[in-house]
């Protein structure tokens, strides 16, 4: 049976707390923390498992924290792989500031891992099966070179695997090189790969057709916030609109429309299907508060207004 599975590299305990007020040189009493299993495709995982179906989570977690990440992942009850490190799991804060409603998100780096930790990451890649999806999502931890996304690419392509990947910058740019199945970067990190800071409209059917035509990518998802995605194919170029809510977080909105896109594809529809349902998953996940990932109800609700929404479909190319 054909599988999904992500894979987190750089995951992360989200700890999760309130405040009154703000204020710099003074003790500041929070609220108890809530803590929950991070990273981009441990998010995915439990999006997935929010849609009612399930995939498999490999990550790479150790030392006093990762078996505290590994506990919250038993309590999430996803079907997990943990490939241990030496290093120990990074912990992520996020304070909500009540008096303002503004949040404050702050990442630590990720413990350094050596080539021996994470090869056997590329070993469970090499036993995937030929249609299976693999999802790379997050940023690299220190000691994993960005090449590494190269001969992931390479391993998945030989296996006749889907590589889908929400990955950014030379980790990006050399998973490209050979190339994957689908990438989901947001405007600015499709900004950053052309090298262009101030990518419009126009400049993302231009870049996304470039890596098409290129054989880079076979579908292109550049996701806009607010104002949905666009989604350009050998045979498709279309921006979707998303929803109007009144958004209460947008933390995971990305992570909850990749794992709606993958999960609809996995299932056999095809791209536009399928990123209409992501759509539908992102902005489900902003309508709850903190880290929360889309909850189903809503998804079905949102995807019924997205497929009323009429999509604007450009001319083929
Ligand atoms: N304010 C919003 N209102 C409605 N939908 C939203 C909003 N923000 C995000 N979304 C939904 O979530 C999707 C992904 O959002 P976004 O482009 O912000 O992803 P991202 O930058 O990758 O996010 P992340 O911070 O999770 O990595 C959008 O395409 C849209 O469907
Ligand atoms: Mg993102």
């Amino acid at each position: 049976m054909n599988r999904i599975i992500t894979f987190t590299f750089n995951p992360a305990i989200d700890k999760s707390t309130t405040i009154d007020h703000l204020v710099p040189e003074k003790k500041l009493a929070c609220s108890p923390p809530v803590f929950e299993p991070g990273g981009g495709g441990i998010n995915v995982s439990r999006a997935i498992r929010n849609l009612g179906d399930h995939s498999t989570a490999v990550y790479l977690s150790g030392g006093y924290s990762g078996r505290f990440f590994s506990s919250l992942i038993e309590k999430e009850r996803l079907d997990a792989i943990n490939v241990t490190i030496s290093g120990a799991t990074r912990e992520n804060l996020v304070v909500m500031d009540v008096a303002t409603g503004q949040q404050y998100r702050f990442g630590m780096p990720g413990p350094t891992v050596s080539e021996k930790e994470w090869q056997p990451c590329l070993e469970i890649i090499n036993k995937c099966a030929a249609d299976d999806y693999l999802v790379i999502s997050g940023s690299l931890p220190p000691g994993m070179p960005p090449e590494v996304m190269g001969e992931i690419s390479t391993i998945v392509k030989k296996r006749k695997a889907k590589l889908v990947v929400d990955i950014a910058g030379d980790a990006l740019a050399c998973a490209l090189k050979t190339g994957v199945y689908l990438m989901k970067p947001n405007l600015s990190e499709l900004g950053s790969l052309i090298g262009n800071a101030h990518i419009t409209e126009p400049d993302v059917y231009q870049a996304a057709r470039q890596i098409i035509t290129r054989g880079q990518s076979t579908a292109v998802v550049v996701s806009l916030g607010g104002a949905g995605c666009i989604m350009v194919t050998k045979d498709e170029q279309v921006m979707i609109p998303a929803p109007l809510v009144k958004a209460i977080s947008t933390v995971g909105a990305g992570d909850s429309m990749l794992a709606g896109i993958v999960l609809k594809l996995f299932k056999g529809a095809g791209f536009l299907s399928a990123v209409r349902y992501g759509i539908a998953c992102g902005t489900a996940a902003t309508l709850h508060p903190g880290t929360a990932l889309c909850h189903i109800d809503d998804v079905e609700r949102l995807f019924q207004q997205v497929l009323n929404n009429a999509s604007v479909t450009m001319a083929t190319w």
